[in-house]
């Protein structure tokens, strides 16, 4: 199965087919080890407006994969701009949990204007001197990979006249035209520490990415991640941090023979916490059918186990009979989720979506079978949108992104008979964007994109 899966990594990008080479060469592109001092260097100018929400949404989701704490992932970060701006230092392990890291760094806020990665680096290269260095360091620079503008100045052919211009990092063919601040010394250090993998990661559109100053910070164009095709920096880098954490696993039960337990929960990859949320009211009474057919279809596309996708379901009327009809835990096969969905009832009622959401929220707990840190949260809500009942739909919603699920929405539109037109407002609202709003017409990519997650180990 592990060849399989990274026969198929390998196919998906260049970069998971380094990995696959360097694996075999034994020098891992990622730092394989249980505890690791992680430092984030994360730039917070925002040359493309959104850009540093984006370089920060990324570094909160990567940070998912880890186990932040004093003795397992220590944390420090440097967040910086330009050189007049004021630098915030994170001293090693400022974050306790996963929580508090995530705290401390949805409070960063952008400010405009120019970036000094050079002066970032020094500042990393001081914290670095106090790391723990009995265990291996990754240091991470997150940036939203705008281009440098510099000002450059060269002799003229006449070798008199001074030529001044101002370019894109990287696009010049002048050797000596470099900013200031230009990074590639103190990059070269860091890369040089005992035991230390140096990372960027551009959050931005590749196409406008700085290349050349990535690998100047890097030493290594491997070490560069950004969007590759549909698939996220985001997605890639937690991919990376997941398998060497598996690797890690691995290490720890071959060589601690005094361990006891050989029943490590292998990562697979693969891991999907899936609620379905279904509107069981006499508004959609007629198409209820319709949506336990959706979801069948869904699940029947999904890998279903312990390891890989879970999946409870909700259904909702009104609020007193909005209930959990099983938990993410209950069923280890896709046979039972199947039988189970089939055997729902409509009993019809009022409609609350918002109770619905906020019960279906509930199930990220690992009392309901949920994988925190492990498992992506995906909600999907199949209503036609219509509310009369129970809290704010869209406030609820807000809260079970704010509690890690991306939340779509399905509608019904194919006519059918005393079946009312859809809510649209109230779909938009809560979907997160109109890229999570579907309908039975488009439902198949709402499945392909959920089971991406799955493709791996299918
Ligand atoms: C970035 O996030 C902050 C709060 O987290 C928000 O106030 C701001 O509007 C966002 N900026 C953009 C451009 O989305
Ligand atoms: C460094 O990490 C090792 C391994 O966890 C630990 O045993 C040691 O106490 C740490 N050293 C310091 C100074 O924190
Ligand atoms: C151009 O000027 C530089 C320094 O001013 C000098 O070293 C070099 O020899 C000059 N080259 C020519 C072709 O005159
Ligand atoms: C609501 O959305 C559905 C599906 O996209 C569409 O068919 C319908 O025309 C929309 N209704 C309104 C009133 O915009």
């Amino acid at each position: 199965m592990l060849s399989g899966r990274l026969h198929l990594l390998c196919a998906v990008t260049a970069l998971a087919a380094l990995l696959v080479v360097l694996q075999a060469q034994t020098t891992p592109l990622f730092p394989v080890a249980c505890e690791l001092n992680v430092l984030i260097i994360l730039d917070r100018s925002d040359s493309v407006k959104g850009g540093f929400n984006k370089s920060r949404k990324f570094v909160t989701d990567v940070s998912e994969e880890l186990q932040i704490g004093p003795s397992k992932h220590r944390m420090a970060m440097i967040v910086y701009s330009g050189l007049s701006y004021r630098r915030e230092v994170f001293n090693w392990n400022f974050a306790k949990t996963n929580e508090e890291f995530v705290r401390v760094t949805n409070n960063l806020r952008a400010i405009g204007g120019t970036t000094n990665t050079k002066k970032a680096l020094e500042v990393g290269l001081e914290l670095l001197s106090q790391r723990n260095q009995t265990i291996p360091t990754l240091v991470l620079v997150v940036t939203d990979g705008r281009r440098v503008i510099i000002y450059c100045e060269h002799r003229g052919e006449d070798n008199a006249s001074l030529v001044t211009q101002t370019t894109v990092a990287g696009t010049s063919s002048w050797s000596d035209c470099r900013s200031a601040d230009d990074p590639k010394g103190p990059g070269q250090q860091m890369q040089q520490l005992y035991n230390t993998w140096v990372f960027a990661a551009a959050t931005g559109e590749p196409e406008k990415v700085d290349t050349r100053e990535l690998i100047d910070i890097t030493g290594n164009i491997n070490h560069i991640v950004m969007h590759r095709g549909r698939e996220l920096a985001t997605d890639i880098t937690k991919r990376l941090l997941r398998e060497a954490q598996d690797k890690c696993r691995t290490t720890t039960t071959t060589t601690t023979t005094t361990t006891t337990t050989t029943t490590t929960n292998p990562i697979t990859g693969c891991e999907l916490d899936l609620v379905l949320v279904i509107d069981f009211s006499t508004t959609t009474d007629p198409i209820s059918g319709f949506y336990k057919d959706l979801s069948k279809r869904l699940v029947s596309s999904l890998k279903i186990g312990p390891h890989y996708t879970q999946v409870a379901v909700v259904t909702f009327a009104t609020v007193g009979r909005t209930r959990v009809r099983f938990n993410l835990k209950k069923f280890k096969t896709q046979e039972e989720v199947l039988r189970a969905i089939n055997g729902l009832e409509s009993k019809g009622g009022t409609t609350a979506i918002g109770e619905g959401i906020r019960l279906g929220t509930t199930m990220a707990s690992e009392e309901e079978g949920a994988r925190p840190g492990i498992a992506t949260k995906v909600m999907v809500v199949f209503t036609d949108g219509w509310s009369n009942k129970g809290p704010d739909p869209s406030q609820m919603a807000k809260k079970a992104v704010s509690e890690g699920f991306e939340v779509f929405t399905v509608a019904y539109t194919a006519k059918v008979k005393n079946a009312v037109t859809t809510n649209n407002e109230t779909l938009k609202e809560v979907s997160q964007d109109g890229a999570h709003s579907f309908t039975d017409n488009d439902y198949q990519k709402l499945i392909d994109r959920i089971r991406q997650r799955n493709l791996p180990c299918l």
